[in-house]
């Protein structure tokens, strides 16, 4: 029974170590869009920033972006629109962000579709 109990507390404890990390394999890219305080043509800026909150370099990373609207052209060296797709024209560096601006009223949805993982 003792044996029992330490083992189980051996296994939780090595459950609560790598939980940090569990939850990025795989890892994900993070959309977050908060207003830039500027307006451009009397609609307000928004800045998009894709994270990448895990150890690995992510690659290819798509993002959904259905019924994107915006007044402002995103730069092309950053974010190419495909329809309701949008490609990431950089890698994001582990536990760094690529950001990109827009204009219109409201923010737009926005959100990661998907992204190859490079852990090398
Ligand atoms: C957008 O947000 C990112 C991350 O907070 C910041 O580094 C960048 O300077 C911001 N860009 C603009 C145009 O506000």
């Amino acid at each position: 029974m003792a044996g029992l109990i330490k083992l189980l507390s051996i296994v939780l404890f090595f459950a609560l170590m790598t939980k940090g990390s569990l939850q990025c394999y795989p890892g994900k890219p993070t959309v977050k869009q908060v207003t830039t305080g500027k307006q451009v043509e009397n609609k307000p800026e928004w800045n998009v920033t894709v994270a990448n909150e895990c150890p690995c370099v992510q690659t290819e990373v798509k993002l959904s972006l259905p019924r994107f609207q915006t007044v402002k052209k995103v730069d092309p060296s950053i974010l190419v629109l495909d329809g309701s797709v949008g490609v990431l024209q950089q890698n994001i560096n582990p536990f760094s962000g690529i950001s990109f601006t827009y204009a219109w009223d409201t923010s737009n949805p926005i959100t990661p579709l998907s992204s190859q993982e490079n852990c090398s």
